[in-house]
């Protein structure tokens, strides 16, 4: 047995879902020795960063109910963690869902799961109840740790399990995981998001923002060194406001520095950044950080502040630039990346073009660009003012332009340079490649072979491709 959770001291929730586990895991066992194969599990993940860490829990869970994991949605389970940050996030579940109901049909034994941020609106779920009847198990972002109990609470009832909180004061972090890669981590420092920008249904699928403690992260992140970590992304929907409402008074910047000092941990990152509350004490202990990775994601969602303070971004686009110049002199050569949202309620073309005069001056990597989508709940789902599609869309292919240009002016910038990267894998396309991440997040493809994945080495910059890059070994 792999799990992080067999280094810690377990506490009573913990001991009642391993249980849990271990009873599925009968069960697990009796129906592949029936079937004469081990019985597969499939999670399927969309949206951010925090539903795939999310993920790795679920399957850590799955593992030790006994089933083998797969990618493949023809598995005995099938797990969807959902998204609903825009509407086609949804519309894919529903797409994923349509199809399977045939496969249910074939299989009855086949157990099909919905989990993870859709799953927290009332009417998500009252449609899947209705029109997707055949789904098993439907559950939230606040019970993710109880898979083991739900799923054997379906299977002795032989009934659909729907158990959806409001909330969730228990940090369980102590639960197996199954990570992607053996030598970079997700660890969630905060959960939940007390911002509510008006376009942003995250603080109400993942409720209010709460900071786990300092000990406890790096206690986690102890165990992930020793278990072969290199590099870690601190996870929170807004990491700048860290440490809201602990005992201890402690700031996102000190939390940095008492990670910083774990032995044998050689790269931190982090994300999100919200532009209100970046300190300039980040910026002083990111200078001084050699571990600390040169990026930052910072949002900027709009460039015309009329529309930053509809939206309660809570900063103008004054305060955005100066921000990123302060940024750019404490910290030369710092990757800046964003998130820019088009065609919000009432975006006039000056508004958009002030949100292109940014991304002329702000000197990004690269830039996420969405089209507004109206979220049920959002306070902005009730702005009478629309833009018309079209508009929008011409509005979205210009704004694709201009990141593409004004990005092609600075990420040139490492050619020639002799970079450390961390190598993720064999590359996808090329196997005589390999593929890794500068300290700014960028890709790199360059010769080499399996023998260098999860090593950090140098690499000669030799081209650049827009947003990734090739170099070569030095
Ligand atoms: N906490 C992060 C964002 C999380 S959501 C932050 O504050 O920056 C990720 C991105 O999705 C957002 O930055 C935003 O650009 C986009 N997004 C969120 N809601 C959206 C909506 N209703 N329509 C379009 N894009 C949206
Ligand atoms: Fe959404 Fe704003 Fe919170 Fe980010 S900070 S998750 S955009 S409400
Ligand atoms: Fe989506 Fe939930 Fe993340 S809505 S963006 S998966 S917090």
């Amino acid at each position: 047995m792999n799990s992080e959770a067999d280094n810690y001291e377990l506490n009573n929730e913990t001991e009642k879902q391993l249980e849990f586990m271990r009873l599925v895991n009968e069960i697990v066992t009796k129906k592949a020795k029936e079937k004469g194969r081990d019985l597969t599990a499939c999670v399927v993940t969309f949206g951010c960063q925090m539903n795939e860490r999310d993920s790795e829990k679920l399957k850590g869970i799955l593992e030790k109910c006994g089933y083998v994991l797969t990618d493949d949605e023809t598995a005995d389970l099938v797990l969807y963690n959902t998204c609903t940050v825009r509407e086609n996030a949804n519309l894919r579940l529903y797409g994923r869902l349509g199809h399977l109901s045939g496969m249910k049909k074939k299989d009855p034994d086949k157990l099909i799961g919905i989990c993870g941020c859709m799953a927290q609106e009332p009417d998500v779920v009252e449609k899947l109840e209705k029109s997707y009847g055949f789904t098993d198990m439907i559950f939230g972002t606040f019970n993710v740790y109880k898979l083991a109990e739900i799923l054997y609470s379906r299977l002795m009832s032989g009934t659909r399990i729907t158990d959806i909180w409001e909330s969730n004061d228990t940090f369980t972090e102590l639960l197996p995981t199954k990570r992607k890669y053996p030598f970079k981590s997700g660890v969630n420092i905060m959960y939940g998001c007390d911002n509510f920008c008006t376009f942003c249904i995250v603080p109400y699928v993942r409720g209010r923002e709460k900071s786990r403690t300092p000990e406890d992260i790096i206690f986690e992140i102890e165990g992930l060194v020793r278990d072969g970590v290199r590099e870690v992304m601190l996870l929170g929907q807004n990491v700048n406001s860290y440490g809201k409402g602990l005992e201890e008074h402690i700031t996102f910047a000190q939390l940095l520095k008492r990670i910083e000092k774990i032995d044998g941990l050689e790269r931190i990152r982090f994300m999100t950044s919200h532009p209100k509350d970046l300190s300039d004490e980040l910026i002083e202990v990111m200078a001084g950080s050699s571990k600390i990775c040169d990026h930052i994601h910072l949002p900027l969602q709009s460039g015309s502040s009329r529309i930053l303070e509809r939206m309660n971004r809570r900063y103008s686009k004054e305060a955005y630039l100066e921000l990123v110049d302060r940024i750019r002199t404490a910290i030369p050569g710092v990757s800046l990346t964003t998130d820019i949202i088009v065609g919000f309620p009432g975006e006039t073309e000056e508004d958009f073009e002030e949100t292109l005069d940014v991304v002329r001056k702000a000197g990004f990597d690269s830039a996420y660009t969405f089209i507004y989508s109206k979220r049920t709940g959002t306070p902005a789902a009730k702005f009478e003012e629309q833009t018309d599609a079209a508009v929008i869309k011409a509005r979205f292919e210009r704004l694709l332009e201009e990141v593409k240009r004004a990005s092609a002016q600075v990420t040139d910038r490492f050619t020639g340079k002799v970079m450390p990267v961390l190598v993720e894998g064999i590359n996808e396309h090329d196997e005589t490649l390999v593929t890794g991440r500068m300290t700014n997040n960028m890709l790199v493809h360059f010769p080499g072979g399996a023998k260098l994945v999860g090593e950090i080495v140098d690499v000669e910059i030799t081209e650049c491709r827009g947003f990734y890059y090739f170099g070569e070994l030095r």
